[in-house]
Parts: structure tokens; C-alpha cells; sequence
């Protein structure tokens, strides 16, 4: 059965568990703006474009999965934004004659998340059965054509693995003294741009199985514009800051040579064009919107801004170089966002992350 489905166990670097003060339960109020600002478009999608009356199985139960959901608490508001916005479609004229279905909700991430403070977070009141699903988004998770809608956000920035050919020595993409690809040498570039398309590939054909025909898909990515200038600012800039931190601790010797050279962030954000070709390239989706969110707050202080990183890649580096470093590396960081107001405004017109929301619908096979 496994080999059948080629399910297999990529590297993982889940979130800060528990609901302590470094955990992202505590930390991702940035990503919760992300979520905030698509309820407004999930609701207007699922209002227009779910289309009960043409899916291709009866509707008994709706099945929703929210994919890479971490420990919550955004996770919940996600998907109490679909189920509300699917109950109001039974309220309205159309389908007023209709009972409302149940909702099973299938909260997926990695095997390693801390999936007990999840479970344990649940909200009290809630209008829909929960189950958790351990496994990695890039292969498949459920049976054929079972799920009516797909959620994820902020999370398919996360690649399935390090591309390999950025951490051998002998290769021309051997990315050497650098944690990400920003301003890398091309052949480094190239090789993250590659591991994202495949990697979004895998999801998108897993999802295109497990989708019902009419099924729909709503994808929270952060992306980057096609053109970026030296004077732009965007989400890799803070990785770049990140690693002149671990360069100056190198420096002082408290990080070695041969644990810089060998640390790579597995993150990837897309140009908007490069993922246009993405979804252009896989034949079981239409395009039914892709449009940029804005948050509302947009001013940012240096601890939360610190917070929120630290909650997102305290586990990559932990994992490489121990739990001994971790304050000095992140107070560092801490230090310099504050001497650049700039990484603290994030309206600023030089401000050029793209907070996306795609909204993808399941054709039948051609
Ligand atoms: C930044 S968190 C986003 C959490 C939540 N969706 C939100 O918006 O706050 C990214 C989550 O994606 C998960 N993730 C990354 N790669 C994954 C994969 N291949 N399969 C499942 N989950 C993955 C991580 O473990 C992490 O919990």
C-alpha cells in the first residue's frame, strides 16, 4: 500500500511546540493576520464558486483539510472561516431547502509537530469533527476523491528537502559560508528553484488524487515579485540579517566554519511568474484567483518580529547547532531589525513581500 502511494518521510522542522514563550502557538500572530485578511476572499469564493449542485460525490458530509496547521491557534480561524462560509451558502436562497451536512476537518502536518498542544487547543465550541493527519503534504494523505476543500497557509514556502547539490563541496552550487539562497551564485538559485517546482508538482498531483471533481483549493503563499531591487525588502532579506548574525558569531568563534558552510534554510519564495508556471503546468486545476492580501497591522516591534522567526527556525537550527546558541544568534538578530526601522514597517513602499492567496478548482481528468 505504501509503495503504492509512494509515501515517504522527508526532513521535517516543525514549528516551536508547547504554548511556552518561544512557541509559535505564542508567535505567529503575523501569520494570523495572513489568515485575517483571506477570510474576506475564502468567504466570497465559497460563496460563488463552491458549487454543491455540480461536485462529483453527494454531500453527506463536507470534508475540509487545512494542511501544514502547526500547533494553532490560526489553524482554527482558517477553517472556521470555510465551514461558516459554507454554512451561510446552505442559509442562502439557493440551498435553504437543504439540510446542512456534517464537517469533518482533517488538521495535517508533520509527524514531528507537536500535534498534542494542537489537540489540546481545540476550541471548545465547534461546529465540526477534527482528526489530526501526520504526513507530509508533499505525498498524498487521503483516499481519492474524499476531500471537498483544501486549505493551507504559510506553509508551502517550506521545501521537502535541502536541495542536495548546495551542500556538496564538489558541486558548482555548493553554497558555502550561507544559510539561504538570496544573493547566492546562481547555480544555487537554481537549484532552490528547481526543488520548489518539484516539490510543488508532487503537491499539487497529490492534491489533484485526493480532491473531489469541483473540489477547491485555497493556498496562503508568500511570494516575492519577479524583479527585485537592491533597494526592495522582502521575507529573504530577514534571512539574509539572520545570517550575518551566524557570520559575526563565526567570526568570534563561536559558531565553526564547517557548521556555517553546511546549514541551508529549506525555504523557497516564489516569484509570482514562477508560480503561475507551476499551476499552469498541472492540468487538473483551473485558476480561479490569485490575488495579494494585505495585513492590517503594519508596524511591528523588534521582539515580535525576533518572536516570530525564532517560533519558525528555532527547530533547523537547533537541529544543526544545538540548543546552546540559540538566544545569542536570535538577539542578535533582535539588535539589528531595531537599528533598521525599515525591517519594522511592514508598509513601507520598499516593502515587497507578496502575501498571496490562490484559489484553485479540481477539473476532471482529462
Ligand atoms: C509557518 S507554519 C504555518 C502554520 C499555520 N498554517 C499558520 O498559518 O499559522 C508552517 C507549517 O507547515 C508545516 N509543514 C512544512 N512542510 C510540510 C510538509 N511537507 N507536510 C506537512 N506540513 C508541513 C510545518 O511543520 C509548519 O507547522
Amino acid at each position: 500500500m505504501e509503495d503504492k502511494m509512494n509515501i515517504e518521510f522527508p526532513e521535517s522542522y516543525p514549528m516551536a511546540g508547547g504554548d511556552g514563550a518561544h512557541s509559535y502557538a505564542q508567535n505567529s500572530k503575523y501569520q494570523r493576520g495572513y489568515v485575517e485578511a483571506a477570510k474576506e476572499m475564502i468567504m466570497e469564493a465559497i460563496v460563488k464558486k463552491f458549487d454543491i449542485k455540480t461536485l462529483s460525490t453527494p454531500l453527506n458530509s463536507i470534508f475540509v483539510a487545512d494542511l501544514g496547521c502547526s500547533t494553532g491557534p490560526n489553524t482554527f480561524l482558517a477553517v472556521q472561516n470555510i465551514v461558516d462560509a459554507i454554512e451561510l451558502k446552505y442559509q442562502s436562497e439557493d440551498y435553504c431547502t437543504r439540510e446542512i451536512p456534517e464537517f469533518q476537518v482533517f488538521f495535517n502536518d508533520h509527524a514531528s509537530n507537536d500535534f498534542n498542544t494542537l489537540f489540546k487547543s481545540f476550541p471548545p465550541k465547534r461546529n465540526y469533527l477534527a482528526a489530526g493527519v501526520p504526513g507530509s503534504f508533499y505525498g498524498r494523505l487521503f483516499p481519492k476523491a474524499t476531500i471537498h476543500i483544501f486549505h493551507s497557509s504559510n506553509s508551502l514556502n517550506w521545501l521537502s528537502k535541502v536541495p542536495n547539490e548546495i551542500t556538496n563541496k564538489t558541486s558548482p552550487a555548493w553554497n558555502k559560508g550561507r544559510i539561504h539562497y538570496t544573493n547566492a551564485k546562481k547555480e544555487v538559485v537554481e537549484a532552490y528553484a528547481t526543488q520548489y517546482a518539484m516539490g510543488m508538482e508532487s503537491f499539487l498531483s497529490a492534491r489533484g488524487e485526493e480532491l473531489v471533481v469541483g473540489g477547491m483549493m485555497v493556498l496562503l503563499i508568500a511570494a516575492v515579485p519577479d524583479v527585485i531591487l537592491s533597494s526592495d525588502f522582502t521575507i529573504c532579506t530577514h534571512l539574509e540579517l539572520l545570517e550575518s548574525c551566524l557570520t559575526d558569531m563565526e567570526k568570534m568563534g563561536l559558531v565553526s566554519e564547517a557548521k556555517l558552510d553546511s546549514i541551508n534554510l529549506p525555504l523557497y519564495f516564489p516569484s509570482l511568474k514562477e508560480l503561475m508556471a507551476v499551476f499552469e503546468r498541472n492540468r487538473r486545476f483551473s485558476i480561479e484567483s490569485i490575488q495579494e492580501l494585505s495585513l492590517q497591522d503594519k508596524q511591528v516591534s523588534p521582539q515580535t518580529l525576533t518572536l516570530t522567526l525564532r517560533a519558525g527556525l528555532e527547530g533547523v537550527f537547533e537541529k544543526h547547532f544545538g540548543n546552546d546558541i540559540m538566544d545569542e544568534v536570535f538577539d542578535r538578530y533582535s539588535k539589528k531589525v531595531a537599528s533598521t526601522p525599515i525591517y519594522l514597517n511592514l508598509g513601507h513602499e520598499n516593502q515587497k513581500t507578496l502575501l498571496l492567496s490562490v484559489l484553485l478548482k479540481c477539473k476532471p481528468n482529462d
